[in-house]
C-alpha cells in the first residue's frame, strides 16, 4: 500500500481521509507544485518550493513550508522509489463552512503530499510529441499553479481524443503553453518562448532551459510566438517536471522538419544538469 502525506501524518494512502467540506474540495481552492526525482534523488527542489511560497501568498493561503520540504524525501523512502519519481505536494485552504469568504484566519490549511515511480512517455523519447492548438479559456492567474484545472485537463482530453499528447493554449493570437507544459520555438537557430506573464506558469525546466542558452549561447528571445508565425518555425518543444526538454513531431496535423539541432542540444544540455544534481 502506498504510504502518503496528511496534515503531518503518514499514511496509507486508503487512510489519509479529508472532509467533503475542504476548500480544496468545494472551491478547487488550493495549490500544488509536482517535483522530479531522477535515481531516486530529488531535482531541484528549493526551486519548487519557492513556487510553492509564491502560489501560497498570492493566493493568501498562510502555510508553513520550511518542514514540509523533508517530507518528499522520506515519501521516496516510505515507498521504495530508487528510479525516476514524482511529488506531488498539495495545499487548500482548509476545511471550513462553505462561504465565498476565506474561512476564519485559525483555519488550518489542509497539506498532502504524495510520490510514486515515474516513467516517461517512450514516444518523447523517439519521434517527439503530437500537439494541437486549443483556445485559451483559463482564468487569467496562470501564473498561480492552482489546482484548479479544469480547463487544462479538458484541453488534455480534447488532445487525447485527437491522438495528440499535449494541447497548446492560444490567447490573442499567442501560443502562450501547453497544458502541463512550456512552449519554445526555434527560427533560423534562436529560441524564442512567451515572456513571464498571468497567462503562463514560470516552468521551472522553463527557467532551466532559458539558463541553459545563456551559458551555452544559444540565442533566444522570451518574446511572444504568435500562431500565424508557427508555419515558419524550423522546431517547437515543451519543457516540463514530467516531460523534460520534449521535441514537437507534429502540430495540427504539420510534421516538422526531422532535423531539430537545437532541441536536441538543449534535451541533452538539460540531461547533463540532471545527472550532475542527481547522480
Ligand atoms: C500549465 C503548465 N505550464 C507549464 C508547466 C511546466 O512547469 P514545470 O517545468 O515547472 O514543471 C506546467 C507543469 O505542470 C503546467 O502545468
Amino acid at each position: 500500500m502506498t504510504t502518503v502525506y496528511l496534515n503531518g501524518q503518514y499514511l496509507p494512502q486508503d487512510q489519509a481521509l479529508i472532509s467533503p467540506l475542504d476548500r480544496g474540495f468545494t472551491y478547487g481552492d488550493g495549490v500544488y507544485e509536482m517535483i522530479r526525482a531522477y535515481h531516486g534523488k530529488i531535482f531541484l527542489l528549493a526551486e519548487h518550493f519557492a513556487r510553492l511560497a509564491s502560489s501560497c501568498a498570492k493566493m493568501r493561503i498562510g502555510a508553513h513550508l520550511t518542514p514540509l520540504e523533508a517530507v518528499s524525501e522520506r515519501l521516496l523512502r516510505e515507498n521504495g522509489l530508487t528510479g525516476d519519481a514524482l511529488i506531488y505536494v498539495q495545499i487548500t485552504r482548509g476545511t471550513a463552512p462553505r462561504s465565498h469568504v476565506f474561512p476564519p484566519a485559525d483555519t488550518k490549511p489542509t497539506v498532502f503530499a504524495m510520490a510514486w515511480a515515474f516513467t516517461k512517455n517512450p514516444a518523447f523519447d523517439g519521434p517527439g510529441a503530437i500537439a494541437i492548438l486549443e483556445p485559451d479559456v483559463r482564468w487569467s492567474r496562470c501564473d498561480i499553479k492552482v489546482t484548479s484545472l479544469v480547463p487544462n485537463s479538458m484541453a488534455a482530453q480534447r488532445a487525447k481524443e485527437l491522438g495528440a499528447h499535449e494541447g497548446l493554449f492560444v490567447r490573442d493570437g499567442v501560443v502562450q503553453e501547453g497544458s502541463l507544459s512550456n512552449f519554445f520555438a526555434v527560427f533560423d537557430g534562436e529560441v524564442r518562448t512567451a515572456p513571464l506573464s498571468n497567462y503562463i506558469l514560470p516552468g521551472i525546466t522553463r527557467a532551466v532551459v532559458l539558463d541553459l542558452c545563456r551559458e551555452h549561447g544559444i540565442p533566444y528571445r522570451e518574446t511572444p510566438v504568435f500562431a500565424t508565425e508557427l508555419a515558419d518555425a524550423d522546431e517547437l518543444f515543451l519543457t516540463s517536471t514530467p516531460y523534460d526538454v520534449v521535441s514537437i513531431d507534429c502540430l495540427d496535423g504539420r510534421t516538422l522538419p526531422a532535423e531539430r539541432p537545437v532541441t536536441r542540444r538543449l534535451a541533452q544540455l538539460f540531461r547533463a544538469v540532471v545527472e550532475r544534481e542527481c547522480a
